[in-house]
């Protein structure tokens, strides 16, 4: 029998990465996504890369008449694995109402199909900017929570309403999976990170840097860290997707109906570090200025990833792959 998975934002970075990861027959895929920030180009690279059919949808999940429909075509989904939100610090700040209505509303209206589908389980985006600037490293799952901005506070507000919906919905779990820092393109450079936007994200930058479209400036360099550049904890998109396919396959490990966990590396990388490791390992020149500290940014921030380290995933790419892999996927565009 096979499963049927809804994927919100499936044409995304992160989504598009995870359906790329389902190579297993066992799945059938009904993705949605609304094009704001990925594009119709991947929906082939992903026939492309592997026979599967994949039902597309370019809906919005703010658009609930839309989403009734597919839950009206599509009655026996298995999983709901939901990428689809917002994820600019920067815009948040300048339109907190459009962070709230998409991420938030948009949560609620999903999870209003999923209450009564046949779905059993529904597994959450969520993101380490939760856990605030925390002085304690590295973070935990059970760390107090505080939104440094309202894209953090978005994901606090879905993570909070999952919960709340899932403890009065039958058989069903739902799980929030905390991302650190995902960065780094599939290893055969058909997929990697297109925001149709202008990222606010290191690597983008980096890669622009190095191909020479732009100086990649640095916010800050007199932070309290080894080279006084924020640290950050990288994880590979891959890696990432396959944390996703590894809960989809083993939910049945974790008993709490609502569970967070962290995915990460549990490695702290400077931003000095890694464009260290990119030049070396890309053997280029990531030309770069020092500027001031970017607002809302916090010092450190990784991942103690025991609690999935202890079912059984861990990461499998180091950060010298994630800079070549990423490198690689700039360079496929030439
Ligand atoms: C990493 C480091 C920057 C760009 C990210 C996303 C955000 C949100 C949370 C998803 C920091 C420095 C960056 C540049 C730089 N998304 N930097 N020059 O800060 O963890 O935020 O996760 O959850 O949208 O951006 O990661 O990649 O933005 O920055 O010096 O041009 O690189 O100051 O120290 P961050 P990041």
């Amino acid at each position: 029998m096979k499963n049927k998975l809804l994927v919100t934002g499936g044409l995304g970075f992160i989504g598009s990465h995870f359906i790329s990861s389902l190579n297993d027959e066992n799945y059938e895929i009904v993705c949605i996504d609304n094009l704001s920030n990925s594009k119709l180009t991947v929906l082939d690279r992903l026939h492309d890369a592997s026979s599967k059919k994949i039902h597309f949808y370019p809906i919005d999940i703010t658009q609930k008449h839309l989403l009734e429909e597919i839950f009206t075509t599509h009655k026996d989904f298995s999983s709901i694995v939901h990428f689809a939100g917002l994820k600019s610090v920067n815009e948040s700040i300048q339109l907190p109402e459009k962070y709230y209505l998409n991420n938030v509303v948009g949560t609620l209206n999903l999870l209003d199909f999923f209450k009564h589908s046949s779905a059993e389980s529904f597994i959450f985006s969520s993101s380490a900017t939760v856990y605030g600037d925390s002085k304690k490293q590295p973070v935990e799952e059970s760390f107090p929570l505080t939104g440094t901005n309202p894209y953090a506070w978005s994901k606090i507000m879905c993570e909070r309403v999952i919960q709340d919906t899932i403890t009065v919905c039958e058989n069903k779990k739902a799980f929030a999976l905390r991302y650190f820092n995902p960065i780094g393109a599939h290893p055969k450079a058909i997929l990697g990170e297109d925001p149709n936007d202008q990222p606010n994200n290191l690597m983008p930058h980096i890669l622009k840097s190095a191909n020479k479209e732009s100086m990649l400036n640095i916010f800050g360099n007199d932070y309290r860290t080894k080279d006084g550049t924020a640290e950050r904890d990288y994880i590979h998109v891959m890696d990432l997707a396959s944390a996703h396919h590894f809960i989809l396959e083993n939910s049945n490990l974790l008993e709490n109906k609502f569970n967070i966990l962290n995915i990460g590396t549990g490695k702290p990388t400077s931003v000095m570090e890694l464009i260290n490791i990119f030049e070396k390992v890309n053997d280029t020149h990531v030309s770069h200025s020092f500027t001031t500290r970017r607002p809302g940014d916090v010092v450190t921030s990784y991942a103690d990833s025991s609690l999935i380290n202890c079912l059984g995933w861990f990461p499998q790419y180091g950060i010298e792959d994630m800079c070549r892999h990423a490198w690689m996927w700039k360079k496929s565009f030439k």
